[in-house]
């Protein structure tokens, strides 16, 4: 049933011209907009104007520190709803309800956010109405800090953002330039068309991918030598979760064919299939790619196992000196390259030490990809295991374009918001 939200009606005049408003990827759309105490709160002024200017409904939250900073007349002229700031506000029985608020929301957009906001946001220190309704919250969550350079470089303040990256809250990095101190440096809250574009493209690509099937295949593969040996690698299925949770969260519908990992799913829309072996991955892979309308190939996938598996533990006592002879196994990739159809897209990964771009290319041809992902091991926090990672996409029609070291979340979103441009 769809969520009515009736506690924060219009209650003030709307000055704007709905005439006016064009069609695009906003309208329509429920925002509600936090407020803190920086300097950085005059631009919130802006960002209300351009989101209702394309057509979205905004509710403003405010701290009571951020209304030292700009009022909430301001606010709610321009945003044509009253301004929430307390969960009594009243003093006649009724108050506001964050949780009503929160499942209203398309999505929340945290702009300015100070380093106490985030931190509270961080650990959950629910004492104001902005945090509540961001923990009662089940959209999308954008945050664009504003701070001094050295608060925001602060190791704490750095901890709460991954902390807020990890739970896949998408943050707006702040811009280098002047601060309020006079100082200069990192930490200035991004200007505020830029922040309304990053909203526009998360749901222009939301739209592409709704109800869109994707196919994702994670982790690594266990090639056995007996029952207790195996060969496998170094990959944690890290990216590839993040993948299949950043295409679920723009409304499509993911199988995510994952190899022996410890990781958990968390988004209703992923239907998840383990496997161990390449073979069974290749199996699950044939099988679901042609109801798909894209395939993400991020596993790892070994690329030979043993030829014999023995089926009792192989004693070195009795064995001595040893040769594995090894089989190359199936090319997922490649088979599915060779069955794509037009109105799929099918992309792969490429994990490089050296030559990376040549061996990508190389990859991106032989195995009929749409565009490839590149990562190299020689780039610091990228590949395996770690939390970040650093690619370069390069499509076939020769276009690359390399992203700086981010979240694998942060980079799942780059590779979604690529394939949403392609996807038919
Ligand atoms: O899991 P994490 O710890 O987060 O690490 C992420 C990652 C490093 C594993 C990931 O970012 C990555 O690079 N995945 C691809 C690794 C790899 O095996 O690359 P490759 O260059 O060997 O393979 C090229 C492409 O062919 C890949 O899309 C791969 O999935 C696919 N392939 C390879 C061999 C094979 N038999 N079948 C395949 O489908």
């Amino acid at each position: 049933m769809e969520q009515e939200f009736h506690a924060y009606e219009t209650k003030v005049p709307c000055l704007w011209n709905i005439e006016l408003i064009m069609e695009n990827s906003l309208k329509g759309k429920h925002i509600i907009l936090g407020i803190t105490g920086s300097i950085a709160a005059y631009k919130a002024a802006y960002i209300i104007r351009a989101l209702v200017k394309k057509g979205a409904e905004v509710q403003v939250v405010i701290t009571p520190a951020g209304k030292e900073f700009i009022t909430p007349l301001t606010l709610s002229t321009l945003s044509c709803h009253p301004v929430i700031s307390e969960f009594f506000s009243n003093r006649d029985g009724t108050w506001n309800s964050h949780v009503d608020l929160g499942l209203w929301a398309d999505a929340m957009l945290v702009a300015p956010a100070t380093a106490s906001t985030i931190g509270k946001m961080a650990n959950g220190i629910a004492d104001n109405m902005l945090v509540t309704t961001y923990l009662s919250c089940k959209a999308p969550v954008f945050v664009a800090p504003a701070m001094d350079l050295d608060m925001f470089a602060h190791p704490s303040t750095q901890q709460n953002l991954d902390r807020l990256r990890s739970f896949g809250n998408r943050i707006i990095e702040p811009a280098e330039g002047e601060l309020a101190s006079h100082l200069v440096g990192k930490g200035r809250m991004e200007e505020p068309d830029r922040i309304v574009a990053v909203l526009e493209d998360f749901f222009a690509s939301r739209t592409r991918l709704e109800k869109k099937k994707i196919v994702i295949t994670a982790g690594p593969t266990y090639e056995k030598i007996d029952p207790v040996r195996f060969i496998g690698n170094y990959s944690s299925g890290k990216m590839g979760f993040a993948l299949a949770e950043a295409c679920a969260e723009q409304g499509a519908e993911v199988t995510l064919i994952a190899g022996p990992v410890s990781l958990k799913v968390v988004h209703p829309n992923i239907r998840r299939i383990d496997v161990e072996s390449a073979e069974e991955m290749y199996q699950a892979a044939i099988a679901v790619f042609p109801e798909a309308d894209a395939g993400i190939l991020c596993a790892a996938v070994a690329d030979y196992r043993p030829e014999e598996q023995a089926s009792e533990k192989i004693k070195r006592e009795t064995k001595g000196e040893m040769t594995l002879r090894l089989v190359p196994n199936k090319d997922i990739a490649a088979a599915l390259g060779a069955i794509k159809r037009d109105n799929q897209v099918l992309v792969g990964f490429a994990l490089e030490t050296n030559d990376e771009t040549a061996h990508a290319e190389g990859k991106l041809k032989r195995k009929n990809l749409d565009f490839i992902v590149l990562n190299s091991l020689r780039d610091a926090g990228a590949g395996f295991r770690c939390d970040t990672n650093k690619i370069t996409i390069i499509d076939k029609e020769g276009g690359t374009t390399a992203y700086p070291l981010k979240s694998k979340l942060g980079v799942a979103v780059d590779i979604v918001n690529k394939l949403a441009t392609i996807l038919k």
